[in-house]
């Protein structure tokens, strides 16, 4: 669906984008995480035309994007929504006027049966039915953010962007935003792109995601492999990982346990089957969308190490001894 093949970006002299290189499928939520001024606001922008880039090429189902081309990119922008942090909703236009905006913008007529039909149906389907004739002030940061996506849905996008656009709300807002994006991805069939620097929405919602690190690709794959237990210092960096913590004498053993692996009491059988102690020093369970993944690190005597591993093996567990 989105083709960005060793992208390159300057501002000035920074290299903002260094040789990026992503596949975002049809149909698929993609995150795109990392630090600030990792380069995230600004690849979603080249993505949609609002930005030039320097090198590589960027195609939106096989279409290039390119800037100077103004009657292909007002196509291809024509097919993305795009919702931002900030709402950029106009205050004088009340809930209907500001989601009928794009249809405007594009001469599309907003009066007809069917524009008003499928903009209140817009409004209903997030959640504003109540609101149609509020200004932007009679509304709080959850529901302008509602209208926002009603806005980026109208004129039958293919592709909705999304950069931080839950960031300037609290948790339980941000679940209910996040639960809307899931179901126009599964019922409208919109792939989303969401920008975020929040963990918790990666988890939430995406399927893959790409660790942006100062404007590289760091890793690329399913949040639950990339987050679980991150091979690369700066992920763990970015997540603050207690790893730090785990003590300097002995072997530190990370157990993984997915699903049903949560319940079995494995490592007071272990305990009990090699007659030794473990000293548990780190663990955490995550939600990632419908799966619970959870680690463990234990730190035992080396002695141990060999016929630990042989009983977690024989009991399917995934191990790793944590480098030092
Ligand atoms: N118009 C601009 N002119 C010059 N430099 C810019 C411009 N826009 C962004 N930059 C620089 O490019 C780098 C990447 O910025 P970008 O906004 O893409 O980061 P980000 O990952 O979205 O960060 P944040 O999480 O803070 O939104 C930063 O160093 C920023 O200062
Ligand atoms: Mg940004």
């Amino acid at each position: 669906m989105i083709r960005i093949d060793s992208v390159k970006k300057t501002f000035g002299k920074t290299e903002v984008l260094k040789d990026i290189s992503i596949d975002i499928e049809d149909g698929e939520i993609f995150g795109i995480i990392g630090q600030s001024g990792a380069g995230k606001s600004t690849l979603l922008r080249c993505i949609n035309g609002l930005e030039s880039y320097d090198g590589g090429l960027i195609t939106v189902n096989k279409n290039p994007v390119h800037i100077d081309d103004k009657k292909n990119l007002r196509q291809i922008q024509k097919k993305m929504g795009m919702i931002f942090q900030g709402f950029n909703l106009l205050e004088r236009l009340d809930v209907y006027q500001n989601v009928a905006l794009p249809m405007k913008f594009w001469g599309i007529p907003t009066n007809t049966p069917e524009a008003k039909e499928k903009i209140l149906k817009l409004i209903s389907l997030v959640g504003l039915e109540e609101k149609v004739h509020a200004k932007p002030r009679e509304l709080s940061g959850g529901q302008k953010q509602r209208v926002a996506i009603a806005r980026a849905l109208v004129l039958d996008p293919e592709i909705l962007l999304c950069d931080e656009a839950t960031s300037a709300l609290d948790p339980e807002i941000t679940k209910g935003i996040l639960t809307l994006l899931q179901k126009i991805n599964r019922e409208m069939g919109i792939t989303i792109v969401v920008v975020t620097h929040q963990m918790e929405v990666v988890k939430q919602i995406c399927q893959r995601v790409a660790f942006l690190s100062q404007g590289k690709v760091l890793a690329v794959g399913k949040p639950e492999q990339l987050f679980v237990w991150p091979k690369e210092h700066e992920i763990r960096d970015f997540l603050r990982e207690e790893s730090d913590k785990l003590p300097t004498t002995g072997v530190n053993l990370k157990l993984f346990f997915f699903g049903e692996g949560n319940q079995r009491p494995i490592v007071t059988q272990m305990s009990q089957e090699l007659h030794t102690d473990f000293n548990i020093c780190w663990a955490k369970l995550e939600d990632f969308r419908e799966d619970v993944y959870g680690s463990l690190v234990l730190n035992m005597d080396e002695k141990d190490l060999e016929r630990a591993c042989a009983f977690l093996d024989s009991k399917n567990v995934t191990w790793e001894v944590i480098p030092r």
